[in-house]
């Protein structure tokens, strides 16, 4: 009989412990014993060195990914007669050693406020690689920004063009800037809405921006590089993308008519699979179309083609990215107004919303597998569930896993590479998990696991050596 609690899109796998490439790190596998392995390390040896829950890199599949998304985009530049810049959105998952890898690949870099800019200077990017966002940036942020000679500021509202003019003179600089538009598009995975999102935070209005320009081009420390625009996250389909370049082009157009607009900038936002029933777009089809619309657009329009930026995150290090989590109990709880076969059996790991917020936050799916072994046990359904005390505390949703998941079995979760541990917390005082990147056989650190002495040395009223 079959379980009323599977949704529709949950298909039970004929084998339980196969790999789907398209949600896993491409150097993930099974050992001989059965164990999933990253970068050819098993699982239990990672555990073993850096404990669970365990955020786990694939450093190969990363480089690969960078590699292929500037590809993609330059390519479906260079076919329309122009170049594509892009820009890892560093928010997506940031450490010094992430920099490092995007600079080694000759990426630019996206930072959002001044400790994601004080990560990548720490990491040694130039500056000029550098774009800087964010909707209230102090004036600290900004003055940080400019001194650090950044490639690009992007201005959020009209507040921002005297404050970053100010700062940009007082250290008698000439600060490159974009300004972020507000095209009423929002696009999320499957569909998006042409008209339906002006009402939000980020960016100045469609009708606004030419005002906007003449102010940025009237002050002699800026210079105005472009338009930009990001028009939501984990997306599918092209539409959405495509509406949004319509639309600043035809602003773009008519700021030509007073100066120059060397670029224009169309964020990020290409969507990853995190179950087997997503189905994006490849980034590079998606990019070619993206680059002819611009381009045919261009033409009715009788302008040049600009240079294009892009601003991918997810899609470069979400899939590169799994975590790893002990299994501490395990309840099957019936349904009883459901039916008879109305079961689910609830997993609860070491780990939760601290270290993956985003079930919590979007009631994002994911999917997980049994990493420590293999099992040919028939399957049940399954959410895999955290430790902290809110009954939304979901890591994975719905899930088919073995019906013999046993206690200290160890679960990976894949494509977590992105917004997990940048969102992370410590909710519940769960201090924070490792990052650790895999390679070739080898892992090294690269954020170390928080300890409780961690989150109580921020407490100005422990005294230690009490605990
Ligand atoms: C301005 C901007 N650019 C790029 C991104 C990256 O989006 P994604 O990771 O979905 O590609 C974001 C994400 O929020 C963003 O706000």
């Amino acid at each position: 009989m079959k379980n009323p609690l599977t949704p529709k899109w949950l298909e039970t796998a004929s084998d339980l412990s196969a790999l789907d490439a398209r949600i896993w790190p491409r150097t993930a596998g099974r050992t001989e014993r059965g164990e999933i392995s990253i970068g050819s390390i098993p699982a239990s040896e990672l555990v073993r060195q850096f404990g669970t829950p365990l955020y786990v890199v694939d450093q190969e599949d990363f480089e690969a990914r960078l590699m292929m998304a500037k590809r993609a985009f330059s390519d479906a530049a260079s076919k329309i007669g122009t170049t594509a810049k892009t820009y890892y959105a560093s928010k997506a998952l940031l450490t010094t050693d992430v920099v490092r890898w995007v600079d080694q690949a000759d990426l630019s870099i996206d930072v959002s406020t001044g400790g994601e800019l004080a990560v990548a200077l720490a990491a040694g990017i130039d500056g000029s690689r550098i774009g800087m966002h964010g909707n209230n940036k102090s004036l600290v942020e900004i003055g940080r920004a400019v001194s650090a000679n950044v490639g690009a500021i992007v201005i959020d509202s009209e507040l921002e063009i005297e404050r970053i003019a100010s700062i940009a003179g007082a250290q008698d600089k000439i600060q490159p800037v974009r300004l972020r538009v507000n095209t009423g598009v929002h696009a999320h995975t499957h569909e998006y809405l042409a008209t339906a999102r002006e009402d939000q935070k980020f960016g100045i209005a469609l009708v606004d921006v030419e005002e906007m320009v003449e102010k940025i081009r009237s002050h002699s420390h800026l210079k105005f590089l472009g338009l930009h625009s990001h028009i939501g996250s984990q997306i599918f389909v092209v539409d959405g993308f495509l509406a949004a370049a319509e639309r600043l082009l035809d602003v773009h157009a008519k700021l030509l008519i007073n100066g120059e607009v060397p670029e224009l900038n169309l964020g990020g936002g290409f969507g990853i699979s995190y179950t087997q029933a997503d189905r994006p777009q490849e980034l590079s089809e998606l990019a070619t179309r993206i680059a002819n619309a611009v381009a045919q657009k261009c033409e009715a329009l009788g302008i040049p083609v600009p240079k294009l930026a892009f601003e991918p995150g997810r899609v470069i290090a979400g899939p590169a990215g799994i975590t790893l989590y002990s299994v501490g109990t395990i309840k099957d709880v019936a349904i009883s107004d459901q039916g008879p076969a109305a079961t689910r059996k609830y997993v609860s790991v070491d780990g939760g919303m601290s270290d993956n917020a985003r079930p919590a936050l979007y009631e994002a799916e994911y999917s997980a597998l049994i990493a420590s072994r293999e099992s040919n046990h028939e399957g049940a359904l399954s959410r895999v569930v955290g430790k902290h005390c809110e009954s939304g505390d979901i890591v994975v949703r719905h899930c088919v896993l073995p019906s013999d998941i046993a206690v200290n079995d160890l679960i990976a979760v894949p494509a977590t590479g992105a917004y997990c541990f940048s969102l992370s917390s410590n909710y519940n005082f769960l201090p924070r998990p490792a990052v650790v990147a895999v390679k070739q056989g080898s892992a090294h650190l690269l954020v170390r696991a928080e300890t409780e002495q961690d989150l109580l040395g921020r407490d100005a009223g422990y005294v230690p050596g009490e605990v």
